[in-house]
């Protein structure tokens, strides 16, 4: 077989217990932010991964929008692939891959839609022509040809041309509330340094404190 890729090393910088802060929501807003500052395209883009009803893992990218103590943010439409498998089972799995920095953060936990203030704060907060893309496309639906979609855009933004766009009722935000966060540092010879967070949901909904364990690369 071919061998794919360079065969890079991913030098000595070292991520120690040391170096990181006891919450992990805290140490991954640094993260984001050396992502940001390393001019990395779409920093926030993540894949986020879903279980179909079938148990069929399906998976795609979507950006962050905000991520806080509550979770981590992000929109889309609620009748998309993503939105109907959520509702059925709100597990996921999120990976951010800052390969050109050397490091990956994967968050596991589950996905579950945002109050409806907080989908029209969001909302709200986007360019027109977004707004409008939201009402013009029925997502992850089957559609004929290319034309089609441009007239159903072209439709839309007819409709609300002089207009504010209301938020579409099928369309809004949904936060993962994390049980487990992983940072992976790539390291030299592959022995990648891999800082695991990790906690329980009790019965009456709160959380066991963060528990952080290093794990072999
Ligand atoms: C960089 C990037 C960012 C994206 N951001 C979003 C997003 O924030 N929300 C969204 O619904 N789709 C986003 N998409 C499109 C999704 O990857 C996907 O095609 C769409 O959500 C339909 O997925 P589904 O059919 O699995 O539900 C993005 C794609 C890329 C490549």
């Amino acid at each position: 077989m071919e061998s794919l890729g360079r065969h890079e090393d991913y030098g000595q910088e070292a991520l120690t217990e040391t170096h990181l802060v006891a919450d992990p929501i805290e140490q991954f807003k640094l993260w984001l932010a050396e992502a940001e500052a390393a001019d990395i395209y779409e920093p926030n883009a993540f894949v986020l991964s879903t279980v179909s009803l079938e148990g069929q893992p399906r998976s795609r990218t979507v950006l962050l929008k905000g991520v806080d103590q509550n979770g981590f943010f992000f929109a889309t439409n609620y009748l998309s692939r993503k939105g109907q498998a959520l509702s059925k089972n709100p597990k996921v799995s999120a990976v951010f891959g800052w390969y050109s920095i050397y490091h990956q953060v994967i968050i596991e936990g589950v996905a579950r839609a945002v109050p409806s203030e907080d989908s029209d704060e969001y909302h709200n907060s986007r360019p027109h022509d977004s707004q409008v893309a939201a009402w013009s496309s029925h997502q992850s639906q089957f559609i004929e040809n290319r034309d089609a979609l441009d007239k159903q855009f072209e439709e839309a933004l007819s409709k609300f041309e002089n207009s504010d766009v209301p938020r579409p009722d099928y369309w809004g935000g949904y936060r993962i509330v994390p049980t487990r966060i992983e940072f992976w540092k790539g390291r030299s010879n592959r022995m990648h340094d891999r800082i695991e967070y990790f906690r329980t949901q009790q019965a009456d909904g709160s959380f066991t404190p963060w528990e952080i364990q290093r794990l072999q690369p």
